[in-house]
């Protein structure tokens, strides 16, 4: 299929994406070994067996189950390296991650530990390729505000590697406005901000981000189809959606890749995006995402390509950088 091939061979870039989910079970039970700590499951087998979700709350039990062998610098370092690599084979040049520092902070792995082992792997990126990147800093919203507000103390002395601030994990009962003063705060810092919104939340959390937070993107935006006004305020605000097919599937998000909303995202005039969001769980990184939409949903040329250009355009990199990649 030539619209494939096109997809593999188009420079993209990835926007959504946590570190964490790219664990995958060859590597989780290699560093498991490595670290001397049990996991829940005997095999690979057994492990990739589990991987069947229906709602978001499934998959992050898991997540934070997988993510539990991660102790050491080194740990961090293999983990974003294989994942770099990875993209690296497909034609990603760009990319901004999220990492969940509440993660490993609550099983007692130091803020400077998580952070050096992901820094050091992106600068190797770009050394050794070009690839350059971005990186995002997660708050759990199941958490508290308060959680929230002693993880950015602890990453005051890390920010210059820190480009954003975002907000990840259970999203429905846990909206944005719980989190408006510390995002405010993020603000002051000089950091770009992003929420996961819409993805099982309603499109009231959509509004509430963008709003009441002031979001510079959207992650997942789904639900925002469901509310016309909304629809138009992304548009006039030109948000960027950090849009993640197979995660929505694999979520039960959308019921059948047929009937991802992605086009209709385009045909609105939202700047919606392609990204992996967690492809350790949820079968495939970038080029089998583009794949999927391909073999599915009748996608144009045309549309693959403005989704290509509109991760450039959405992304954070400086503009001077952008114009040499569109
Ligand atoms: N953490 C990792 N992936 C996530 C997703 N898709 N939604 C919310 N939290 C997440
Ligand atoms: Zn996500």
């Amino acid at each position: 299929n030539s619209l494939i091939e096109l997809s593999k061979k188009m420079p993209k870039t990835e926007l959504h994406l946590h570190i964490e989910g790219t664990f995958e079970p060859e590597q989780m039970f290699a560093i498991a070994q490595r670290n001397q700590v049990a996991l829940k499951y005997n095999t690979v087998d057994d492990l990739k067996a589990a991987y069947q979700f229906t709602n978001l709350q499934d998959f992050l039990d898991l997540y934070y189950q997988g993510m539990s062998v991660l102790l050491h610098e080194a740990d961090f370092y293999d983990l974003t390296m294989a994942y770099l690599e990875k993209v690296h084979s497909e034609n990603v040049v760009h990319v901004e991650i999220f990492f969940d520092p509440q993660g490993h902070l609550s099983r007692g792995v130091n803020f400077d530990v998580q952070i050096r082992g992901i820094y050091n792997a992106l600068q190797d990126a770009e050394n050794k390729w070009g690839m350059t990147s971005k990186l995002i800093m997660s708050f759990l919203r199941h958490l508290s505000e308060e959680s929230a507000f002693e993880t950015l103390e602890l990453a005051k002395p890390h920010l210059k590697w820190i480009d954003g601030i975002g907000l990840d994990s259970s999203e429905v009962g846990h909206p944005p406005e719980k989190f408006l003063r510390v995002f405010e705060a993020c603000k002051n810092l000089g950091l770009k901000i992003t929420a996961h919104a819409g993805e099982e939340g309603p499109p009231d959390y959509v509004w509430q981000a963008i709003e009441q937070i002031g979001v510079d993107r959207i992650d997942h935006g789904n639900r925002a189809l469901e509310d016309t006004r909304l629809v138009e305020i992304i548009k006039q605000r030109n948000l960027t959606l950090t849009v993640c097919p197979l995660s929505n599937l694999k979520l039960c998000v959308v019921n059948d890749m047929q009937d991802h909303p992605i086009r209709k995202m385009l045909a609105l005039g939202l700047n919606a995006t392609v990204n992996s969001d967690d492809p350790a769980y949820f079968g495939g990184y970038m080029n089998d995402n583009y794949a999927s939409l391909i073999n599915s949903t009748g996608i144009s040329k045309k549309e693959l390509f403005q989704l290509a250009k509109n991760g450039i355009t959405g992304s954070w990199m400086d503009e001077h950088h952008k114009e040499q990649h569109l």
